[in-house]
């Protein structure tokens, strides 16, 4: 059976797939110094994560939009021996950033450990494949590397996700990895020493509860980025509407039937419930259980955008973001469907504009 899938086929291409041109065009002008096995200059790397146009002409999209500096310094970390930790609350994009930074960095953001409480010291390290361990003993053959041991041998770099979900002492076991740049297997009298260019990029999530957080020894090997949630409602839209336009391309989903005001709405509804006040700043509102990032917003656009596109009359308007916005804020039952209610009475209703939304939003409960 063959693994590989051509990548119009895929669901969802990787990073180097995906923005394979926009790579290549930025090799083929990029003449500033290379860090060892760097397919990319730093210079390179900025500029496909924060999109500009190159001499020749191309244009390099911008995958993230935000603060530059908060880039650099996360590229300029990873061109030391020092590891990257981007923090943030979830939906601002880290794993988005690790990914574009891994694919731009190696040429390959596949080698990933997705970091959980059950996550074994063997997904950080190696395992065996038993069979042949049995019959052979302890070989290198039997032995089974994982994605940071791949990433040491081959010079690269190894992303792992959600890393204060894993067990403390299993992210210890990094913590020789990253000082000592060596992988011990006692088992074989051996040690994978890593080569120039690897380094280790991982995801936290400041928000989750009962996440084990990392010990001072493994925290100071790592160069800690805080990605913000977007400053301004502009900038926050801009986001949404660049997404959901890739997002709805990869869908097949006509994305120009998005308009601009349907997002702006969307958008202000999740910064208005996230900040406890309304836009005007004139009244205090209660905020929900679920995080309303940037994220909930391009997937209510998207869902929006399928209503739409299969069942609606051609344009995503209130109804067709209705339901997605509630299924976003009300994910506690309880609480969250009276804070819903109060926000609906008080700003909602109160906005003429917004009477195509309120009515939407009244038509769903009594739809139940
Ligand atoms: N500043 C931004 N620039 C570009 N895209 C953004 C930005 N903020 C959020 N996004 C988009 O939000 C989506 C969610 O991002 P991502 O999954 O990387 O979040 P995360 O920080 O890893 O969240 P979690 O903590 O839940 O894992 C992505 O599609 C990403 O493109
Ligand atoms: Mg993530």
């Amino acid at each position: 059976m063959s693994t590989t899938t051509s990548t119009d086929q895929v669901l969802r291409a990787h990073a180097e797939q995906a923005y394979a041109d926009e790579l290549a065009a930025l090799a083929a002008v990029d003449d500033r110094p290379r860090p060892p096995q760097w397919k990319l200059s730093p210079w390179a790397v900025s500029t496909y994560l924060l999109g500009g146009t190159l001499k020749d002409g191309t244009a390099i999209s911008a995958k993230y939009l935000g603060n530059r500096r908060l880039i650099e310094i996360a590229i300029a970390s990873l061109a030391t021996d020092r590891a990257l930790l981007l923090l943030g609350v979830p939906g601002t994009a880290k794993s988005w950033v690790s990914e574009h930074l891994a694919a731009a960095i190696s040429g390959n953001s596949t080698l990933v450990v997705q970091g959980t409480a059950g996550t074994p010291e063997e997904a950080i390290r190696y395992g065996w494949n038993y069979a042949r361990l049995l019959a052979e003993g302890p070989s290198e053959a039997a032995l089974v590397p994982g994605p940071v041991m791949r990433a040491m041998a081959d010079g690269g770099l190894v992303r792992v996700e959600e890393l204060t979900r894993i067990p403390a002492d299993v992210q210890d076991s990094l913590i020789t990895i990253l000082s000592e740049k060596t992988l011990p297997i006692p088992e074989l009298d051996t040690e994978v020493q890593a080569r120039r260019g690897f380094n280790l990029i991982a995801t936290a999530n400041n928000r989750d509860k009962g996440v084990n957080d990392l010990s001072s020894a493994l925290r100071r090997r790592f160069t800690t980025v805080v990605l913000p949630l977007p400053d301004s409602l502009d900038q926050e839209i801009e986001i949404v509407q660049t997404r959901v336009a890739s997002l709805g391309a990869s869908l097949e989903l006509p994305a120009d039937l998005a308009e601009l005001s349907e997002i702006r709405r969307v958008v202000t509804v999740m910064r208005e419930l996230r900040s406890g006040q309304t836009a005007d700043g004139r009244t205090t509102i209660k905020s929900p259980s679920s995080t309303l990032s940037t994220a909930e917003a391009i997937s209510v656009m998207t869902s929006g955008l399928s209503l739409a596109t299969h069942f609606g009359e051609g344009r995503v308007g209130a109804e067709e973001v209705a339901a997605g916005l509630v299924g976003a804020v009300v994910k506690d039952p309880i609480q969250d469907t009276v804070i819903w209610q109060e926000y609906l009475e008080t700003v909602v209703r109160n906005r003429p504009e917004w009477a195509d939304l309120y009515r939407a939003c009244r038509d769903l409960e009594t739809a139940n």
